[in-house]
């Protein structure tokens, strides 16, 4: 707890400038975004590269590291990345979301600058502009363990990123044409796996390599635009170690369901017959299963992997079924963002609850996905600097959503949605999907408990169901159609924060919200100053700097 001390002591006197949290050491990235030739379906396409690289270059860091990251933008329109699940401790200004950070525009840079503080796990990083993540701009981010804190399983031989996703073929500016006219993206025209798929032939160059007898790691996350996918090995059995954030009681899988937005890390121990075999990701709860494999090659291997594919599981209940196998292993240290609230959450007691209701409809004979009756548009100007500069009443309204929505749910208005929730209190939020498409939810700049998954609808007494022992902390959950989901959280992260349908074309149309967590008396001990390399927009951008935050 020293260190935390010394911490804290250090950002107040930090001033205004970045914020520069002792000897933990930086790691530096510059990273140049343009288009270039992809090939993730196998057939030329115009892609969205980082350092000519698709998917995007994987950051490799260590608890309490401090990653800057000069992001140059060579597109021909602006682009945004946000870092998906880096909580971003008191400084939402490096969120990389509309609501906190004007977008870069062509042609211009700018720097992140965070810590990834008291975190561990498996990440990815993606742009949230228009529909560029359709066409890449994507990577993978691990936050390692510091040395002197153990970690619940043996060093593993090598530690591999897997990035699956669906894909579609028409490219980011067709698919955001798709939607701005208000109609469908329907269905996906293939999955790849980390940007390629093999084509089975014999040829195919191995993703990763194995040697007999060794354990690996493998961080599998869903980089995809609206699929759920079924992941798994041929031959080989994965434990469960790591999702999102925390430590999980490692269970065996033959395979996993891993949605929109998640990230699990499992082991797998190269036991088989030396030869080659595919690591296989596979659409969920679409009309037709679309599958793509890769290979993955024993060092001393001889031989083609068999063409005989394990096969994917079937309907909704099992995935449901498998959601509730995840727990979190209570007994491992690992860094957390809050260890005060991470114990016994199951006896705080709740001092709000929201019930966030997603529903499509149409808004002017176009289609239009919306929270309890309102579409999410983003304002010109980001509402965190609405905030700063002290103009937010000129650009949204706080608690515009009812907590409660009533169940019949038949206008949809467009507008900018913000929760007002007051800085440490314990909140219960429902995600209720009275859609028939699965929902994955994100929230960022906190990790929540992951309590229940049903199906039907919520009411109070299903609280007796809640998991409130050993529920997986993290920052995703799926809901499935016309199910619920229930997660509990103590809002003590100051900042302006996104919550987000990671289904991208729901988020695209308006299936996001922002709530902000203000600092009562704008202290530095609860938040950061806005940085001085901020893009400045909208209304603020001809406005004097607002004094700072302060002791
Ligand atoms: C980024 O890439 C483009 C296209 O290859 C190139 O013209 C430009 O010089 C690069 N910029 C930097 C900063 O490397
Ligand atoms: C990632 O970082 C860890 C810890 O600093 C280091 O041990 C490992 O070799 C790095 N891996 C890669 C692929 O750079
Ligand atoms: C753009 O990059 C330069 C270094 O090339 C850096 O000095 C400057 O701060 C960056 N701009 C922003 C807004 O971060
Ligand atoms: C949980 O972590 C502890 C401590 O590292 C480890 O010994 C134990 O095997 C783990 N438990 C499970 C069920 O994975
Ligand atoms: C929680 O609520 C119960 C019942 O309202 C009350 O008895 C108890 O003191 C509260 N606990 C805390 C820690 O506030
Ligand atoms: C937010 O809620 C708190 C009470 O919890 C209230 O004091 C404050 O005025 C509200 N802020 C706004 C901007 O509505």
């Amino acid at each position: 707890m020293g260190g935390l001390m010394l911490i804290l002591s250090l950002c107040l006197w930090a001033g205004s400038m970045f914020v520069v949290q002792g000897e933990d050491p930086y790691i530096f990235f510059t990273w140049n975004v343009t288009y270039g030739t992809i090939s993730p379906l196998g057939v030329p396409q115009q892609g969205i590269l980082i350092n000519g690289q698709f998917p995007g270059p994987n950051i490799n860091s260590t608890s309490n590291n401090n990653i800057v990251v000069n992001v140059f933008n060579n597109l021909d329109e602006p682009f945004l990345l946000t870092w998906n699940g880096v909580q971003q401790r008191k400084n939402s200004w490096q969120d990389g979301v509309l609501g906190t950070n004007c977008p870069v525009p062509p042609g211009k840079n700018y720097t992140y600058h965070f810590q990834v503080k008291d975190q561990i796990g498996s990440y990815i990083y993606y742009p949230v502009i228009a529909m560029h993540k359709a066409a890449g701009g994507f990577g993978g981010l691990r936050i390692n363990s510091r040395l002197l804190i153990p970690v619940p399983y043996a060093d593993p031989a090598d530690d591999y990123t897997i990035l699956a996703g669906d894909w579609f073929s028409k490219g980011h500016t067709s698919l955001k044409k798709i939607l701005d006219s208000g109609r469908n993206l329907g269905r996906c025209d293939g999955v790849h796996i980390n940007g390629k798929v093999a084509k089975g032939d014999g040829k195919d160059q191995p993703l990763f390599t194995m040697e007999s007898g060794k354990t690996y790691k493998y961080r599998i996350c869903n980089v995809g635009i609206k699929t759920s996918l079924n992941i798994r090995f041929q031959g080989h059995p994965m434990k469960l170690v790591e999702m999102e954030g925390s430590h999980t009681v490692q269970n065996v899988y033959e395979s996993l369901d891993v949605h929109v937005g998640q990230c699990y890390s499992v082991l797998v121990t190269a036991n088989q017959e030396p030869k080659d075999y595919y690591v296989v990701a596979s659409t969920r709860f679409t009309r037709q299963m679309v599958t793509a494999t890769g290979i993955i090659r024993y060092t001393n291997g001889k031989g083609p992997a068999s063409p005989e594919l394990p096969p994917a599981p079937v309907g909704w209940a099992w995935s449901l079924n498998q959601f509730r196998t995840f727990r979190w292993n209570l007994t491992a240290s690992a860094a957390r963002p809050n260890p005060q609230g991470s114990y016994h959450y199951g006896s705080i007691n709740i001092t709000r609850t929201i019930k966030l209701s997603n529903t499509a409809g149409k808004v002017d004979g176009k289609l239009r996905y919306a929270i309890n009756g309102v579409s999410y548009v983003d304002p010109p100007t980001p509402l965190k600097l609405a905030e700063y500069y002290n103009v937010a009443d000129k650009v949204f309204k706080y608690d515009n959503i009812a907590d409660d929505p009533p169940a019949k749910i038949s206008e949809i208005t467009l507008e900018p949605i913000v929760l007002n929730l007051t800085h440490r209190t314990f909140i219960e939020i429902i995600f209720e999907n009275r859609e028939t498409a699965i929902q994955s939810w994100h929230l960022s700049g906190y990790s929540f408990f992951a309590v229940a998954i049903e199906t039907g609808t919520w009411t109070p007494e299903k609280r007796k169901n809640y998991n409130l022992l050993d529920a997986v902390s993290r920052h995703t959950i799926q809901v499935f159609p016309n199910s619920w989901a229930a997660i509990l959280l103590t809002f003590d992260n100051c900042g302006m924060w996104n919550i987000r349908s990671e289904i991208w074309d729901r988020h695209y149309l308006g299936q996001q919200l922002y709530v902000s967590v203000l600092s009562p008396a704008r202290s530095l001990r609860d938040e950061y100053n806005k940085p001085d390399n901020s893009l400045l927009c909208g209304i603020v951008e001809s406005m004097p700097k607002p004094p700072p935050y302060s002791i």
